[in-house]
């Protein structure tokens, strides 16, 4: 990376044959990288309005985070290999403002006691952002209270473009997620997507890939500090499995903690990667380093 006097950066140089996570904005990284050189992406962005970070997920308006992932997302299609293949791990949102704080206890019927969860709880200290229902008469889908269906937006506007929607796969969660009282189900299960750029991209067909995971629970849980959106690190080891591809590079736009690298490594595979936050990027270099250094491979 070069920096320019003001200290901010000039040229971005990425040798894709060195593996290495970049402490930037995707964006910025990915126009750095040239067109068909990795093998599979898995990443998980941020949910939107989930968080209080700098980054993905803030927009006030749904349909700026629509377009602000498509827009990075096109960038991802546009550096992934012609048989490549995109798993995307993505939340929706209801359009309603984040209600997570501990005196959702009165409402709660989760827990143990059925009258909320711990206090030390994830769910209730967790920096959260503030966000508020986005309600707009013009557009009938920003109606309060309705499940945006901003994944399937996202989709549609990468099928738009061209680009396959090639399937998705349940990982089903041991838990219901904390979500109140509500009038609808306690969603107990993630999505990912998957996304390709031809209908002959690479895959594993023996065995056939179930479309629902029961994902193991995660072995390096206490080393990701206070980053708790991460997903477990057998999500992008079944990825990587499952896209049938034994060698070349794996991309993560969003790193976060480091765990696609990690899977990355496990696999045999080389990685690239983007993290815009300073703490989280430190705890992925780590996470990292200390791979390397106890061979990780042998605990999981
Ligand atoms: C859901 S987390 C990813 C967690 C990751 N899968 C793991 O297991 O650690 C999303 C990450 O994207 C980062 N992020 C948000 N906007 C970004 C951007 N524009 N460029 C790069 N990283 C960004 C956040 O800081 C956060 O760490």
């Amino acid at each position: 990376m070069i920096l320019n006097e003001n200290g901010s950066i000039d040229k971005l140089i990425i040798n894709t044959e060195k593996s290495e996570v970049y402490n930037i904005d995707c964006l910025e990284g990915l126009k750095n990288l040239p067109d068909n050189c990795v093998d599979i992406v898995v990443t998980s962005p941020p949910y939107w309005g989930q968080r209080g970070d700098d980054g993905i997920g803030l927009e006030i308006n749904p349909k700026d985070y629509v377009n602000n992932l498509t827009a990075i997302f096109l960038d991802v299609m546009r550096v992934l290999k012609e048989d490549g293949v995109f798993w995307l791990n993505i939340g929706d949102a209801y359009n309603t403002p984040i209600n997570w704080n501990f005196d959702d206890h009165i409402y709660s019927s989760l827990g143990k006691d059925k009258n909320g969860l711990d206090p030390n709880n994830s769910a209730y200290t967790k920096k959260r952002g503030n966000r508020r229902a986005c309600i707009e008469k013009e557009s009938g889908w920003l109606q309060y209270g309705n499940l945006l269906a901003l994944p399937w937006r996202i989709i549609l506007n990468l099928c738009d473009k061209g680009y396959f929607y090639r399937g998705e796969v349940i990982w089903a969660k041991r838990k219901a997620m904390p979500e109140g009282c509500c009038r609808r189900p306690h969603r107990k299960h993630e999505m990912i997507y998957i996304i390709t750029k031809s209908e002959k991209h690479n895959f594993t067909t023996k065995p056939p890939i179930p479309s629902v995971w029961d994902l193991k629970a995660d072995p390096f849980i206490k080393e990701k500090g206070n980053h708790t959106s991460t997903f477990p690190l057998d999500l992008p080891l079944t990825c990587i499995e499952s896209s049938g591809i034994d060698e070349g590079i794996v991309l993560d736009p969003f790193m976060g903690t480091g765990t696609t690298a990690l899977a990355a490594m496990m696999k045999g595979l080389n990685f690239i990667g983007f993290e815009l936050d300073n703490e989280n990027f430190k705890t992925c270099q780590n996470r990292i380093r200390k791979f390397k250094t106890e061979k990780a491979q042998m605990l999981f």
